[in-house]
This record gives structure tokens, C-alpha cells and sequence, in this order.
């Protein structure tokens, strides 16, 4: 068993065991990458504020998020396609989030259902949903989550069309794998995944193979987003979205501060800044730079999270000095859950949180709620670079 001390050593068994399209899909931006890029270079520009002769015993990372206790402020966020990184992949993130004390978020675009992951964990999972043009979808699927007794909606605001992936067109990305000459050399050397993935049911999109109608390739998430995802969602059909969902409502997506007033105005539970881990919009600002801008217009209005570019216990520690209520990860466990399924997603999370624990007690600090901007050294204009 290999020693794991960081994502960046999870990531390398996630490539060697997951086929390349999944691998690819999950570590890949939009068009030059260059959002996704930042993401995790202007974290690596933020700087900590080393502190000593302060008693470091007694250290907590528990905090909430939108009123539910979690062991850290740290969510897996919503990632389409979990279950073909290792088979049942849903599930077995659920389980590892659930022992481990932090919210999971199931993406309308698994491959285990709702219905599945709420028979297979016990305690109640977070759903995120993509708007689609069928209304009558959108109302059964927020039936199945209620029924499901998920504890809050996730709405993603922020891929109504697609963002184009090179790799993935590429690859040929679909769910289940065409059998192309490519694909048949590739998974010759991932036999293990093979073997997994034959001992498993689920290998299609789970929450809508079989409940939406009208899409040409049922395995292509390409062909669901042209086909299915609704270009005019707007205020009004949030609303509506919110109206039928009447439980907490977390909106996702948001990178500029007049939509995060418009979503602080709306009476959502929280935010997610974020720009889709850099899968969206090529060009736009990385979360952790426009994350202090979002927090100065409504922090003291609503919750105010973030995700794109965490990959390790320090970037979740720069992002609550620079005002996030609480975080996301995706990539990174993502790459446990390739590595070594649920125990994989466990040590992602162990590692994150005792990166976070100790960087907590070199900067001085005891309570994940107290980190702030006095913790952190940032380049000069780093705050206002971009107008
Ligand atoms: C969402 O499903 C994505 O591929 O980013």
C-alpha cells in the first residue's frame, strides 16, 4: 500500500487505474484551460501569516454549513459522472462523507440514483440539480429528492450550455465507454476498473436514463446538456424551483457581485462562488480572486461558499481567511475515489483536514470560525488587479 501523503499523490493512482476519457474528463478545463489553471495558481500566490508562542491546544475544525453540523467546513461537491471513476463511485463518496461528517452533494448527472445512494448511506445527502426544458422533469426529479429526504437543493446556475471540453470531444467521452480501437487499447490497461465496472448495474445516468425524454445519445453528457439543459432559465423559473422545493437552497455558480445581490435579495441559504472549476467559462477570473469582492457586497447577508482550485488543507484555510463561510472540493476527491474508492475519499478528506488542522496551528489559530484576512500575506494588487 502506497504512502499517501497529498492529493497530488492520490491524483497519480487516479490516472493510472481510471480510464483515460474519465481521468481526462475530470482533470480538464474548457478551451485553453487557462480558468482552471489560475484556479489553483492564484492560491499558490496567497501567502500565510506564521504566528507563535500562542497556545495551539484544543484545536477545532468543526463549524456549519447552511445550520447542519460538519466535522470541517469542507462539502464534496457535485461532480457528473462519479460512478464511472471507480463502479458505484456515488455511493461510496456518499458513505466516506457521511463517516467522515461532511455534506455530500449527489450531481443530477450521476450514475447512481437518488433513490440508490439514499439506500446505501444513512444520513439524509445534499442534491444538486441541472435545470432542464421538460418541466414535468424538473418537478418529478425535485419529488425524488425530497422523497429521498435530501437536506438541501444545490442549483447550479452556471452550465445551461457547455462549456467545450477538447479532451472530451477527444476521447469521445460517453457513460457507458463506446467500444472504439482507442478506447478497447486503453482499458486493456485498466483491468481492475473493468472488473468493477462488470460487477455493477450502474453504468448509465441514473437519475435520467429512463425518466427524461427526447435525447439522441443517452450516454453522451454532451448530448443531454445541448439536448435537455434549459437555455432560458432565469430569475422567474428559480422561483418556481425554489417555491416547490421549500427546503434550504444553496445557489451555484455565482462570480460577480451583482448576481450574488441579486441571489442575497432572492432569500437563498447560500452561494457557491465558483466558476465550475474552470469547466466553463475560459477566461473568467479564478473563485479565490473574486471570492473577497462577492463577500465585501452580501457576506453579512447570506453564506457565502466557494470551490474551483482546492487542493489541499491550505487553500481551504486562504479561502475562509478571505471571507468563505465554508468550502467545496471536487478534483480532489475525485482522485481519492479513482485511487482507491471509499477509502480513497476518506484519506482525500483525512488529508485535507489535518493540512488544515496544522496550518490552523502554525498561523496561530484554534477555530476554523476565527481564520481571517490577518492570517493571510497577499501580493500587492492581488486584491484589484483586474476592474
Ligand atoms: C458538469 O457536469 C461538468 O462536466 O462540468
Amino acid at each position: 500500500m502506497p504512502v499517501i501523503t497529498c492529493i497530488d499523490d492520490l491524483k497519480r493512482l487516479h490516472g493510472r487505474h481510471t480510464p483515460k476519457m474519465f481521468y481526462d474528463y475530470a482533470e480538464s478545463g474548457s478551451y485553453t484551460e487557462q480558468t482552471f489553471r489560475e484556479n489553483t495558481t492564484d492560491f499558490a500566490q496567497i501567502r500565510l501569516r506564521q504566528k507563535v508562542a500562542v497556545d495551539m491546544s484544543g484545536r477545532s475544525t468543526a463549524t456549519q454549513m447552511i445550520g447542519q453540523p460538519v466535522t470541517m467546513p469542507v462539502a464534496l461537491a457535485p461532480v457528473g459522472m462519479t460512478g464511472m471513476q471507480r463502479a458505484d463511485g456515488e455511493i461510496k463518496a456518499a458513505r466516506a462523507a457521511e463517516k467522515f461528517g461532511v455534506p455530500f452533494t449527489l450531481s443530477t448527472m450521476s450514475i447512481c440514483s437518488i433513490e440508490d445512494v439514499a439506500q446505501h448511506t444513512t444520513k439524509p445527502f445534499w442534491f444538486q440539480l441541472y435545470v432542464m426544458k421538460d418541466e414535468d422533469f424538473v418537478d418529478r426529479i425535485i419529488e425524488r429528492a425530497k422523497k429521498a429526504n435530501c437536506s438541501a437543493l444545490v442549483l447550479t446556475l452556471d452550465l445551461q450550455i457547455l462549456g467545450q471540453r477538447h479532451k472530451d470531444l477527444k476521447n469521445g467521452l460517453s457513460a457507458p465507454p463506446k467500444l472504439t480501437l482507442p478506447t478497447l487499447v486503453n482499458l486493456a490497461t485498466k483491468w481492475a476498473w473493468g472488473l468493477e465496472m462488470l460487477g455493477t448495474p450502474r453504468r448509465f445516468f441514473g437519475n435520467i436514463v429512463g425518466h427524461a425524454k427526447g435525447v439522441g445519445d443517452a450516454s453522451s453528457l454532451m448530448s443531454w446538456t445541448a439536448e435537455q439543459f434549459d437555455p432560458q432559465l432565469d430569475w422567474s423559473k428559480i422561483a418556481r424551483i425554489r417555491d416547490q422545493w421549500g427546503g434550504k437552497l444553496i445557489l451555484k455558480g455565482i462570480l460577480d457581485e451583482d448576481d450574488a445581490r441579486m441571489a442575497a435579495d432572492f432569500g437563498a441559504d447560500a452561494i457557491i462562488v465558483s466558476n465550475h472549476g474552470g469547466r466553463q467559462l475560459d477566461g473568467a477570473l479564478s473563485a479565490i480572486r473574486m471570492l473577497p469582492r462577492i463577500v465585501a457586497a452580501v457576506g453579512d447577508r447570506i453564506e457565502v461558499h466557494m470551490d474551483s482550485g482546492i487542493r489541499s488543507g491550505q487553500d481551504v484555510l486562504k479561502a475562509l481567511a478571505l471571507g468563505a463561510h465554508s468550502t467545496y472540493i471536487g478534483r480532489a476527491y475525485i482522485h481519492g475515489l479513482g485511487a482507491m474508492g471509499e477509502a480513497g475519499v476518506t484519506q482525500a478528506l483525512e488529508v485535507i483536514r489535518k493540512e488544515l488542522d496544522i496550518t490552523m496551528a502554525l498561523c496561530g489559530e484554534r477555530d476554523v470560525k476565527a481564520l481571517g484576512r490577518h492570517n493571510l500575506l497577499l501580493p500587492k494588487g492581488f486584491l484589484d488587479a483586474y476592474e
